[in-house]
């Protein structure tokens, strides 16, 4: 790490441009530690403008529960925040944590992190040139869009029950004899888990106490400067009640602003919609659902694979 961290002093935590970053991935390490002298004048003044100009819509857009989780996190405008900093604030309010990673973390990996009240979070952030769009996640998106609502107690236990899930996942598939099964289910279950956590965690709406007003919950929303608002105002978007059937067989596409959206009434609807997801995958709903339009990523069905070898 210090050897690192000298080699590449100076260089940012740029995303795709980091060498701390391609160094650990070179390593295998999943798990790293945010070296926070390696932000460079320029990432602080990325995560400045990112944060300064989301100021408005946050304020008309969001939902109350992640306001609420901003007052709590006190980020400091001018600097990308340092992990130990929001988790002191988090913790104490419902265990969450949030644990820096080197990039891709495999879909099981992902959701057991959630079952133990931890947060993958990548480090990096984007170039400040291209403020709006990048495939991948930054800081930004994880800090800012997904952390706020980590501090309130309903959605973190709803997170946590859908981590559960995929040991669920794994434990039911684990006395399958036959491998090409065992994949080909594990497959269909995690496309369901996958679609659940896009078309909520990511892209969630939520109806307010009045019905009459829509607000945004959902991180992929919070953490986009375009999109925040198209998701509210455009009458090009469809929103719908969530309708947990739907949901899972519904495909999604991540390079443009999503046309179609789910609105939940709160939190506690979603915990039990977590719970029928639960109920289904018991039931075997989830084994036929409707294929991806593109191949599940061979490392996210493999880290579910090894998942259900392992003995609990
Ligand atoms: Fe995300």
């Amino acid at each position: 790490m210090t050897n690192v961290t000298t080699l590449t002093a100076g260089m940012g935590l740029t995303t795709t441009k980091a060498p701390y970053i391609e160094e650990a991935v070179a390593n295998g390490e999943m798990y790293i530690a945010q070296p926070y002298e390696l932000y460079s004048v320029e990432n602080h003044d990325t995560w400045q403008r990112l944060f300064q100009r989301m100021q408005n819509h946050w304020s008309r857009y969001a939902n109350e529960r992640f306001l609420d989780g901003l007052d709590t996190l006190c980020f400091e405008p001018t600097h990308v925040p340092r992990l130990e900093d929001v988790n002191r604030f988090m913790a104490p309010r419902t265990g969450f944590r949030a644990k820096a990673v080197s990039g891709f973390v495999p879909a099981f990996d992902f959701f057991d992190c959630l079952s133990r009240r931890e947060f993958p979070t990548t480090i990096t952030i984007r170039d400040g040139q291209s403020l709006d769009y990048l495939p991948e996640p930054d800081i930004f998106h994880d800090i800012a869009g997904h952390v706020p609502m980590h501090t309130d107690p309903a959605f973190a236990e709803t997170l946590v029950r859908f981590g559960a899930c995929a040991h669920l996942a794994a434990d039911m598939v684990r006395d399958l004899s036959d491998r090409e099964e065992r994949r080909r289910r594990l497959s269909s279950i995690q496309n369901a888990l996958q679609r659940f956590f896009w078309f909520t965690v990511e892209f969630g709406l939520m109806r307010d106490a009045s019905g009459q007003r829509v607000t945004v919950y959902g991180s992929g929303l919070l953490s986009s400067y375009g999109e925040i608002v198209h998701s509210v105002e455009s009458a090009t978007v469809q929103r719908y009640p969530l309708q947990l059937e739907w949901v899972i067989n519904q495909h999604f596409e991540i390079d443009h602003y999503q046309p179609l959206l789910f609105i939940v009434n709160d939190f506690e609807q979603l915990y039990e919609e977590v719970g029928r997801l639960e109920t289904w995958m018991k039931a075997g709903k989830l084994d036929h659902v409707t294929p991806g339009w593109r191949d599940m990523s061979e490392a996210d069905v493999e880290s579910f694979l090894e998942a259900s070898l392992r003995v609990r």
